[in-house]
This record gives structure tokens, sequence and C-alpha cells, in this order.
């Protein structure tokens, strides 16, 4: 019997992908820091069928069996079994997943998610052609895989930080997949902690999908695809360069560029809550006075994500508990930081 188990994170980008082309093709660059904790653990097992008459599978969440949940990776699986994954017309396919962090947490379950099955389908096709390889091809061919499942999901399956996105600074760096650039960041970006304070856990008012699809009405979105490749030359620099004032400053930025690109499209989207704005303001204020160099970023939600260096850690958590987290619902926050990338469980 063919089984393959993995744990793969979610991730929060920096610089964002907001936009596509084609099969799941970014329009700009993105950057992201790999999470420790939100993570899905996916496990697949095969088991024979008779027929050919494509993907068949059997799918639990959390114990529970979805049968809606089922069609639409049935779906995703027929897309991809030609020429990627042959074998999935060969078997029927029982994937058990499971999530640490919660379903209303405002946490996007898609990249895990995806990235947790793509490692498993790799693992499995290794399995069936009789290779033992987990090198850096295996996981470019599992990052190709997550992103035809979401975009952003091409990016979990690397330590720290990844890059998914042709950009001409970035040696290797590609439409098709995400690269891993650990070697690249100052080891202060490994010890960044991203504390999410759940403003709303409501699910959000546009899909990504939505989302992605406004950019190509939106009057801004050529200016903002080269300002996002002009941020991604400066973003990188900094990174290198252990420069955090410059990567919180291009992080904040591109949180509400993002936010901004929502506002003027059309219809128009309005994401943030008060009390989003509250905290932004909240941890601007909180740097000027202290220097403590915490930042934060959004994603295509009200949530915020805190970030900062592990070094301030008590600074910051006695700053989050005293003046942010009576902003969040019933007082939430998820504490994550960037984390080792997915891992194969045996
Ligand atoms: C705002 O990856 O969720 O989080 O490719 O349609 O699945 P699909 O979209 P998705 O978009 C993520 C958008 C974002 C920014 C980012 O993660 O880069």
């Amino acid at each position: 019997m063919y089984s393959a188990q993995w744990k793969s994170p979610s991730n929060i980008a920096l610089i964002k992908y907001w936009g596509k082309y084609g099969n799941q093709l970014p329009r700009n660059p993105s950057v992201s820091f790999t999470l420790d904790s939100a993570s899905t653990t996916t496990r697949v097992t095969l088991t024979e069928k008779n027929d050919k008459n494509g993907a068949h599978v059997d799918f639990l969440f959390e114990g529970q069996k979805n049968d809606a949940f089922a069609s639409r990776i049935e779906k995703f699986l027929n897309s991809i079994s030609n020429p990627y994954f042959p074998f999935i017309q060969d078997y029927r396919l029982r994937i058990e997943s499971s999530n640490t962090f919660p379903h209303s947490s405002g946490i996007a379950s898609s990249a895990s998610g995806m990235s947790a099955l793509a490692l498993c389908l790799s693992d499995i096709q290794n399995q069936l052609t009789g290779t033992e390889d987990f090198s850096e091809a295996f996981y470019r061919h599992a990052s190709v895989i997550a992103r035809l499942g979401s975009g952003s999901a091409s990016r979990s399956v690397f330590p720290f930080m990844a890059v998914w996105g042709t950009h001409p600074d970035i040696y290797e760096s590609s439409d098709a997949y995400a690269i891993g650039i650990e070697e690249k960041i100052d080891p202060v970006f490994k010890t960044f902690h991203d504390d999410i304070l759940i403003i709303s856990p409501k699910e959000k008012s546009v899909s990504s999908t939505a989302g992605h699809q406004l950019m190509e009405g939106n009057p801004f979105a050529a200016p903002r695809y080269e300002q996002a490749r002009q941020r991604m030359s400066a973003l990188m620099v900094a990174l290198s360069a252990g420069d955090i004032e410059t990567f919180g400053r291009i992080s904040e930025d591109e949180a509400l560029t993002l936010h901004a690109l929502m506002m003027c499209s059309d219809p128009s989207y309005i994401l943030m809550e008060e009390g989003s704005l509250s905290v932004i303001k909240a941890i601007r204020q909180f740097r000027q006075d202290t220097k403590v160099p915490v930042y934060f970023t959004l994603d295509a939600g009200p949530n915020v994500h805190v970030l900062y260096p592990g070094e301030f850690s008590q600074q910051v958590d006695h700053f989050i508990n005293s003046e942010l987290k009576p902003y969040c619902h019933n007082g939430r926050i998820i504490h994550d930081k960037a984390g080792q990338g997915p891992q194969k469980i045996v």
C-alpha cells in the first residue's frame, strides 16, 4: 500500500501576490515568511481501483468526511494528473487532513493545505517510481503542484522565507515555482515573530480568487506590478543586510497597498475593521515612542500580523497584552514565528 504524510506550514506574504494570469501565474513576484505553528498535516493513502474514469477521493477533515471538499479536490487532481501524477487515474485516494489552527481564526488554510497535499502526492510519485529523492528538485516540483492548487501555497515548502515569481535580481526565481531564500537573508530574520491579532474571525468578504480577478480591471494594476518589482529589489537588499527598518517600511507599505487596491477595485471592498486601523496606529506610535522595531502586515482581511525580531519579544508581548489585545475578538491572538518549513512524518 502506498501512503505519505506531511506537515506543511502556512505563510505570510511581505510583498503581496495580488493579480494572476494564465494557469495560476503571478502578475508580480512575492516574498513571504514561512510560519512555524500554523500548519496542516495531511496523509494520502492509495488503494486499487478498477476504472480509469478520473480521480476518486475520500476526504476526511479533522476526522469528519467532507464530500463537498472531496469533489473540489477531485477536480484539482484531474487537472494535474496529466502530466504530473498519472497514478491519480489508477488508484482511489484517501486524504486525511487536519489543521493546527481553528477554522475561524482568519488564517487561510489554502497555503498549508495545498502545500501538504502537493508534498504527499510528490512523495507517492517517488515511491511509485522507486526514487528516494528529497533534494531541492523534490521541493521545487512540490512547489509547482502547490502553486496550481493555490498560488501562495507555492511559497510554503521552504524554510524561513521564500520568493515566488520571476525577478531579474533573484537568481533562479520563476513564475512556475517558489525558491527558498534562507541563505540570502540575515540571521535576524529567522528569529522573527508573527503574532496574529484576530480582529474578526469571520470568513473573508471576498475570496482571493475573486480578489485576483478584480485586479484585471483595476486602473492602477500596471503601476502596481512595477511597484512590487521595485519593492522586491529593495527588500532583497534589506534582507541580506539585516536592515530591519527598510524591511518594516516596505512590509507596511505593501499591506496598505493591498488594501488600497481592494478599496479602488470595482466593486470596492473595505477589508479592514475599525479595530485593524486602531491597532495599526498603536503599533506605529509604540515604535516611535520606544524605538522597538515592531511592524505590521495584513492579509486580505481585517486581522493584523505583528512582526518583530525575537530578541524584543518581552517588550512586544507586554505592549500587545496591554494595548492591542482589547481590539481582538475575545482577546484572541495566535503566536507564531518564522519556521523550518515542511516535515515528512514517518
Ligand atoms: C493576499 O494564494 O489565496 O494572501 O492563487 O487564488 O489560491 P489563489 O490565491 P491565494 O492569494 C493570496 C493573496 C494574499 C497575498 C499573498 O499571499 O501573497
